[in-house]
Formats: structure tokens, sequence, C-alpha cells
């Protein structure tokens, strides 16, 4: 068991695995045994399905779990809107097509948690049909006490840029600081401790599950390696104290109270579950001959669309890397796409950039928006000795979609966006032909 209603003590544990079929229990006999639905479970438990895919999904992209829990998760009386107006799925207000740049948001000094502290930055589609993706920040400074949150809208892959969390869910505990992601299935219930200041990004992925991406030539092995995703070991609390219980449904917020904690799974088994993945295991593959390769090498996770290729959302890093290619232009090139991409950094430096995208910011590229280099990079990369070097200490990353990714109208009025960011791109000296 959890705890008897205090700050979560307990030494945790992970099972291995990416889309694993894992079974655990927090106490022994708890899991039926043969059979998902027995006439009785065993200690009274209730037997409850959680399905993040039809049921008719094909077999390899089929995943659902089964919770033995102390209470039936329906025993609850309705929700109400819940005020917090910065958490939005709405993205239907007025695009630009400038490139965009954020300095770090602030974290209040105001107590907040992570539910009330989770900014809406940008987005595509609409949570209704089940395809795009919201991007927020989260700037939090204390944990959730009495109360749980689920987005009934979509999957949620956090980047943690400041403090380590503690993610209390039904199917276990699972810690995430930078350095890792962290990813909740659409739907699990869960809490967020946190230690002190804490900031990070979410992708709210509305469509298909992230799941790893095709390696074709690459073989068997690279890039993020199954064995290295943990899902936590079951583990319960059983709290008899009001909870408020808040969802994410259709872009807005709801909350019920509940007379107990939610989080009362004491078994479960499935492949459906919340994990999480040390950046640092990235097996990171590119170039050692010339040019490198687009950044799709260095996708760690893919939500793919119904067009195939054409992803929904990838989500790529540029971690610490050797760079030898010969003859070779070393940073990010200069590109237009059509796709659009949203870049965050965890901490250090970005290759492509030499200042004004710092840990905590973040920038936009919209579909055909031109970007690359800032003059200082391109100078300095140009005129560089092509040797081995490595770049170390630096963790950015992206989400990147088919859908154009809309700036919500904070993100369009906070003082946070830069309102200089075409100036890094200006002062590039002409070719000369001979
Ligand atoms: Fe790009």
């Amino acid at each position: 068991m959890l705890n008897k209603g205090t700050e979560t003590q307990m030494d945790l544990r992970y099972q291995t695995g990416f889309g694993s079929y894992f079974e655990t229990e927090a106490h022994p006999g708890a899991l039926p045994v043969g059979r998902n639905s027995p006439q009785k479970v065993p200690f009274g438990l209730y037997a409850e399905q959680l399905s993040g895919s039809a049921f008719t999904a094909p077999r390899h992209e089929n995943r659902r779990s089964w919770l033995y829990r102390l209470r039936p998760s329906a025993g609850h009386g309705p929700y109400a809107p819940y005020a917090q107006d910065k958490l939005i799925s709405a993205f239907d207000g007025p695009v630009t097509p400038n490139r965009l740049r954020w300095s770090p948001l602030e974290i209040p000094t105001a107590p907040t948690d992570f539910v009330d502290g989770l900014v809406t930055l940008a987005g595509n589609a609409d949570a209704a049909p089940l395809s795009g993706i919201g991007v927020h920040v989260y700037l939090a400074n204390a944990s959730m006490k009495n109360r749980v949150f689920y987005d009934a809208d979509g999957e949620l892959l956090i980047v943690p840029q400041m403090g380590v969390l503690t993610l209390v869910t039904e199917f276990g505990v699972l810690t995430a600081g930078p350095g890792h992601i962290a990813v909740i299935p659409r739907g699990v219930r869960f809490r967020v401790e946190v230690e002190g200041p804490s900031r990070g990004y979410v992708c709210e992925n509305y469509g298909s599950a992230f799941r790893l991406p095709e390696l074709g030539p690459i073989g068997a092995n690279g890039l993020a390696n199954p064995r290295d995703f943990e899902t936590p070991v079951a583990a319960f609390e059983d709290i008899e104290a009001p909870t408020q219980v808040i969802q994410k449904f259709q872009g807005a917020l709801w909350a019920a109270e509940w007379d107990h904690s939610p989080l009362d799974v004491v078994a479960w088994h499935g492949n459906l579950a919340p994990y999480r993945y040390d950046l640092s295991r990235f097996n990171t593959i590119n170039t050692v001959s010339f040019d490198h390769p687009d950044p799709s090498i260095f996708t760690v996770l893919t939500s793919p669309s119904d067009t195939p290729g054409v992803a929904n959302c990838d989500f790529v890093i540029f971690p610490p890397r050797w760079m030898v290619a010969e003859h070779t232009f070393r940073p990010p090139w200069f590109h237009r796409n059509v796709m659009s991409e949203f870049m965050g950094l965890v901490h250090g430096a970005y290759d492509a950039k030499e200042g004004g995208f710092v840990p905590g910011g973040a920038s936009l590229h919209n579909c055909m928006s031109d970007h690359g280099p800032d003059v200082a990079s391109h100078r300095k990369a140009t005129e560089a000795e092509l040797v081995p070097h490595k770049i170390d200490g630096t963790l950015a990353f992206m989400f990147e979609s088919r859908w154009v990714i809309r700036p919500t109208k904070f993100a369009l009025e906070t003082s946070a966006l830069q309102d200089d960011y075409d100036a890094c791109w200006s002062g590039f000296p002409k070719a000369r032909l001979p």
C-alpha cells in the first residue's frame, strides 16, 4: 500500500519494456489467475477494464489493461465545470505565419499545483476527432493535495525541464525529472507531487498513442530501445477522504468530489500503462561520412496518422552526440518544411542558435516557414576546423506535426514572446559570384 493519507513513501520499482504485457500486484494473491473477470475477484476487489484502443483494433495496436480495485471507479457523482482558462484545446483563432520564440515562462510564487499550472501555448486539429496535439507548459510549485487528474482528450507526454515530478497513478508510482520523459495514457488518473519549483512541457496527444518508430535499414537495434522504457509496479492508497477528481474533456476541465482516492488499484495486468524513459539511453545515430540525415533520425516516439509516414506527432530529441562529418555544415541546415515544428530546450544550448533559445523557452516554426541557424551559429560552423567534437551538456526536443501548430491567444500576448526573433537571421553576408 502506498500510504495512509500522507505523502508517498515507497521504494519505487519498475517493469521494463515498451508496450509489454505486464502483470503486477501490490498485495499477494490480488491478481486473478486464468481469467480477467471471475465471478468472485480475490478479496472482493472490483475488476475494471481500461480500453485505450477500440475493442477491435488490430492486435498489434490493441491497448487495454484490467484493473482490480478497492471500489469500482463508477461510484461517483456528476462533474461540474472547473475554472482553469489557461488550459485549452480550441485552436481556432487567427494564426500567424511568423516564426515565434518564447523566453521561459515564470513559475508563480503563489501555491500552484500541476493542474492549475498548465498553460497552453499552441496546438492543432481537435480533441473531438481524435487527432492533433496540444502543447502546454506546466509551472508548478506545490503538490496536488486531495485531488487527482485525468485527461479524456489525450495521452500526456511530459518533458520535465526543472524539478523532479512524482507521478502517483492508478498503475503505480513513477518519477521523472529533467532528462526523463513520462507518458500517461488517456484516461489514467494520477496526481503529481513536486519537490519545489517545477517547469516542463507537455504534449497532449489527441491522436494515436505514441509508439516506437520503425527502424528500416537501421536494423533491429538503435534509437530508443524497448527495454529501456519503465512502467511502475502496482501500488495503491486506501484513503477515505474527500478527493477532487478533475478531468479534461473536450477541451475544458470538470471536477467532481469523490469520497475516496481513486488511486486504489491493488493489482493490474495488460499493455496499457504509464511509462517513463531516460533520454540519455537514446542510441543516437548519425553520419560517419558527410551531411547528416533528416532530424527524423532522432525520433524517440511517434504518433502516426492515417497517412503512412506522415506523423500526427513525432517526439524528436537533440541529445549529446559526436560530430564527425567531413566537409559538411554540421549544425541543422536551413529548412522549410511541410511539417510544423515546436521546439523546447531542457538544458544547455542548441547547436543552431547561439543565443535567445534558452532552457525552458520554446520556438515554433510552422508549415513552410524559413528557419535554420542564426548568423553567429552559421559563421562559427562554416569557419570551424572539422575535427571530431562532441556536443555535450545539451538536450533540445521537438514536437513535429503534420498539422499547422496554432499558437494560443495567451502565447501571442505573453511578454515571454520575443519580439526580435527575426533578427537572429539578419545580417547574413550575400554570396558573391566570381
Ligand atoms: Fe526544421
